[in-house]
């Protein structure tokens, strides 16, 4: 699939996402402005305003009765508060990974020091709530808020998982939930909640963030073994790291029982060099381990497709369907 009218929406929304985006910036507090900006104008994919976009006009002005519809609200600025979250999670995650680099860029701790990057962060995300708040929508507000609270969680829940050679399927799942899906399955709800729609579509749409998001860490940890150019981080950084992902899973587990035990015990004791971790990645390339990952992933795509099916068809409702193939296939 070309993934024609998800291109062309995009190139459409860009521009506004990221005026939004910098009028917000302006609303920060002077001194939390520089790191802020560093990484929110870095580059990113802006994944999660547009779905935020898609889901509100997914709805209809006129039509069926929508008493809650808000047409003075502007469906951009709540859209970059999703954006403002997401960075502030990336510049909190990259001073917890202790990784240097972030959309090809230096990562903000890198530049300006851990402490401030924290506490811009905070700052960020601080005024994304303001923003949120001034919608008047208490759902909103709730949705938003949970969906930060779920993201500090994950990033808890993995960080007791590191370093574990035995980390259960289910717990995984919890991380991923945790860390990134609860945030793109808000970004549908709250697009969803900001039109109108009724408690089954919000919910609907739920669903379908959630899976989602699911399937797109997924493919993340799949990318995680792919050259750092062309993702913009560093390569192999889980391994680095100490995350069990399901492609270093299968890579283990492929191995001799001999090879698995010293696999176990770097693992465990964080001692591999950087040579293994590059060997290993390109192992996992070679054997294919990351494409299988993409094709467990395929299930929780499937899973969001079919919640789709409850709401109306349109445009919009073609291109959430096209972002399933883009969530399959992306490559950065
Ligand atoms: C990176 O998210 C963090 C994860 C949840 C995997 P994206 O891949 O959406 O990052 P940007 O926004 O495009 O930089
Ligand atoms: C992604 O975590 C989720 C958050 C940023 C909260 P990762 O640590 O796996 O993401 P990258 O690899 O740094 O983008
Ligand atoms: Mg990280
Ligand atoms: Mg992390």
């Amino acid at each position: 699939m070309a993934l024609l009218f998800l291109k062309a929406r995009m190139a459409l929304e860009l521009p506004a996402i990221n005026r939004a985006l910098t009028d917000l910036l302006q609303e920060l507090p002077a001194p939390a402005r520089r790191a802020a900006t560093h990484t929110v104008t870095a580059g990113g994919k802006r994944l999660r305003p547009m779905l935020t976009i898609l889901c509100s006009r997914l709805f209809p002005d006129e039509g069926t009765a929508r008493p809650e519809k808000r047409a003075d609200g502007d469906i951009y600025r709540l859209a970059a508060t999703l954006e403002m979250l997401h960075a502030a999670t990336l510049m909190h995650d990259d001073v917890i990974d202790n990784a240097d680099t972030r959309r090809n860029h230096p990562a903000a701790h890198a530049l300006f020091g851990n402490t401030e990057a924290i506490l811009a962060g905070d700052a960020l995300l601080s005024t994304a709530n303001a923003c949120v708040a001034s919608y008047g929508s208490p759902r909103l507000c709730e949705v938003f808020s949970r969906a930060t609270a779920e993201t500090a969680a994950g990033e808890i829940l993995e960080l007791h998982a590191l370093r574990n050679a035995h980390l259960a399927a289910g717990e995984y799942r919890s991380i991923i939930r945790g860390k990134t899906a609860y945030l793109i399955r808000a970004a549908c709800e709250m697009g969803a909640l900001h039109a109108g729609a009724t408690d089954a579509e919000v919910a609907a749409l739920g669903l379908y963030g959630e899976a989602l998001g699911m399937a797109f860490q997924m493919v993340d940890d799949a990318l995680d073994v792919a050259d750092a150019e062309v993702i913009g981080k560093p390569s192999g950084g889980d391994l680095r790291e100490g995350k069990l992902t399901p492609p270093l899973q299968l890579y283990r587990d492929s191995l001799s029982a001999e090879e698995q035990a010293l696999f176990n015990a770097k693992f465990t004791e964080g001692t591999f060099t950087e040579e293994e971790i590059s060997r290993i990645c390109q192992e996992v390339r070679n054997r294919g381990f990351d494409e299988q990952v993409r094709s467990l992933a395929t299930s929780y795509l499937q899973d969001a497709e079919k919640a789709l099916t409850i709401l109306p068809k349109s445009k919009e409702h073609d291109i959430l369907l096209e972002i399933l193939t883009y969530v399959r296939d992306r490559k950065h």
